[in-house]
């Protein structure tokens, strides 16, 4: 026996990570066993969040719309560019820099906190003196065994492959493909129009390929305030991205350097449609293979997610599952949350997650993000509300910075005017959500937000003349 701990988290992904460094925080004696390498072999801690989610796709999210606006934008601002070049290798490489430096960073983070770190895959063994016995194998290194009283199980999650055509990574892209495309496609296909999908689109798409997404569900961004989905898809179909929805995929032949996919459009009329590359952005699985949960008898729902209750307990004693990999949004601050309530919980405090005000970002242009309820789910439960909403382009900020489009919504109870949802699409809705979560978090009610000063000239005011709005006083409108 290697070594024995308080803690051991399976999973070095946003949820185990930080979960690790919490315990450790919390005088727990803590191990953090993860199996992703990079290039090379060294571990590459991070999870898919930081290997091939989150950060890479924010990277070239953010390279991607820098040359979108040299090509297109500056000319607006004065500024004439000659002889813009994409140079792809370039951009994909400092991608992949930045990912080994949030790898580097939780290495460092791991050793400041004195979580003892295992580069390798964790399994169940067994269960003896009120302690778990895992073994990590694999990465190069010899198997150990190691024991813990408490266990993590952060083990995250893959994407879901379609039945009709193996991923390879070549033609068919996952994920993570779709983050290493080494030359723009000139016709770029995309099975699924969710998160996924609209980002690397449109990363894609503003690197110059001709970008058709398909969707098998008839309305667009169905978990979005039905507002925000209508003016999404018309902004999104402005750019360029060509959105078919209610399609439903029967066949994808390969071909030596394209594929394609044969479907029945909304209209249930036949269709074939050839790309030189296909993503695939169909929603994600849990990921449990090689943790051997089933050799001690660790419970599992019909859809693969490890069962917890609200504390994110499994079946088994002081065994905890979070993140991807139990049931919940799949996002990362989620998982973080999870991580570091469940620590609190080991060390005998009283961690907790609100489910409620867990806000959604989708990082294109213009960003999409929300917290709380839309207004659909608000009809939908008889909830009496009253909507404010106020339009960037009446905002100051938005239109110095040349970005107009779209709007701030705020939905609050009739009776009580407490804040019930926030939907924002438009320019930094990722940075101006925040504002909506502290609000409900502290049980705002919209005249709270409306009544506080807010910086002029920025974005945020749009959000006090929406609050501003949900009682008929917005100035600017
Ligand atoms: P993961 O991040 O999946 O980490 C699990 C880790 O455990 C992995 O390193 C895995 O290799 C390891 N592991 C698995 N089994 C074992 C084992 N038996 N032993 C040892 N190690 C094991 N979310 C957001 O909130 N914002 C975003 O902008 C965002 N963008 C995304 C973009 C893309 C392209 C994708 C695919 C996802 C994105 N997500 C985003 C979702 C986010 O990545 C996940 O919700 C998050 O990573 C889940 O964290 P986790 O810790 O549960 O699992
Ligand atoms: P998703 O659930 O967002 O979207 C998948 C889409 O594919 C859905 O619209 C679904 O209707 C469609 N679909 C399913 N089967 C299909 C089929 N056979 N043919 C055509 N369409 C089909 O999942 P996605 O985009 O794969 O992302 C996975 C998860 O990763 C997201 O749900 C999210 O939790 C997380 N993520 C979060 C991001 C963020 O927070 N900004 C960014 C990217 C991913």
């Amino acid at each position: 026996m290697a070594d024995s701990f308080d803690v051991i988290v399976i999973g070095g992904g946003p949820g185990g990570y930080i979960a690790a460094i919490r315990a450790a925080q919390l005088g727990l004696k803590t191990a953090c066993i993860d199996d992703w390498s990079r290039a090379g072999g060294k571990p590459a801690p991070g999870g898919t969040c930081t290997n091939v989610g989150c950060i890479p796709s924010k990277a070239l999210l953010q390279s991607s719309e820098h040359y979108d606006h040299a090509g297109h934008a500056f000319a607006d601002h004065g500024i004439e560019v000659k002889g813009l070049n994409l140079n792809l290798a370039k951009m994909l490489a400092r991608k992949d820099k930045v990912v080994a430096q949030n790898n580097d960073g939780i290495l460092y983070l791991f050793k400041k906190n004195k979580v003892t770190f295992f580069h390798g895959l964790g399994a169940f063994k067994s269960r003896s003196d009120d302690a778990w016995t895992i073994r990590v194998s694999g990465a190069g290194a010899e198997s150990v065994d190691v024991s813990g009283r408490h266990v993590i199980v952060a083990t995250g999650s893959r994407p879901r492959a379609l039945p009709q055509v193996a991923v390879d990574n070549r033609l068919v892209l996952d994920n993570e493909g779709a983050l290493a495309i080494p030359a723009v496609p000139k016709r770029l296909g995309v099975v699924g129009a969710g998160v996924i999908g609209l980002e690397l689109g449109s990363v894609w798409r503003r690197l110059g390929a001709a970008v058709t997404l398909l969707e098998a569900v008839p309305v667009f961004l169905g978990a979005a305030d039905e507002a925000v989905a209508k003016e999404g898809l018309r902004a999104f179909t402005k750019q360029g991205l060509a959105i078919h929805l209610g399609v439903t995929i029967t066949d994808v032949k390969l071909g030596k350097s394209d594929v394609t996919v044969v479907y029945t459009d909304a209209s249930g009329t036949g269709q074939r449609a050839t790309f030189d590359r296909l993503i695939v952005s169909i929603g994600r699985v849990p990921h449990t293979e090689g943790l051997d949960g089933n050799a001690v008898g660790l419970a599992f729902d019909e859809r693969g997610f490890i069962v917890v209750d609200d504390d994110c307990k499994t079946n088994l004693p002081n065994v905890w599952a979070i993140g991807d990999v139990v049931r919940g949004p799949m996002l990362a601050h989620r998982a973080e949350e999870e991580g570091v309530a469940v620590a609190e919980r080991i060390a005998g405090q009283h961690g907790h997650v609100d489910f409620n005000t867990v806000p959604w970002v989708i990082y294109t242009a213009p960003e999409i993000a929300w917290v709380g309820k839309n207004e659909q789910q608000l009809k939908a439960e008889g909830v009496a509300y009253r909507a404010g909403t106020f339009p960037f382009n009446a905002n100051g900020r938005a239109r110095a910075l040349g970005d107009t489009g779209g709007f701030v919504k705020i939905l609050a109870d009739e009776k009580t005017d407490r804040i019930l949802g926030m939907h924002v699409i438009g320019p930094m809705a990722s940075e101006l959500i925040a504002e909506g979560v502290v609000a409900m978090e502290f049980g705002a009610a919209s005249e709270d937000l409306a009544r506080i000063c807010h910086a002029h000239p920025s974005l945020a005011e749009a959000t006090k003349e929406a609050a501003l709005a949900v009682d008929g006083r917005a100035r600017n409108l």
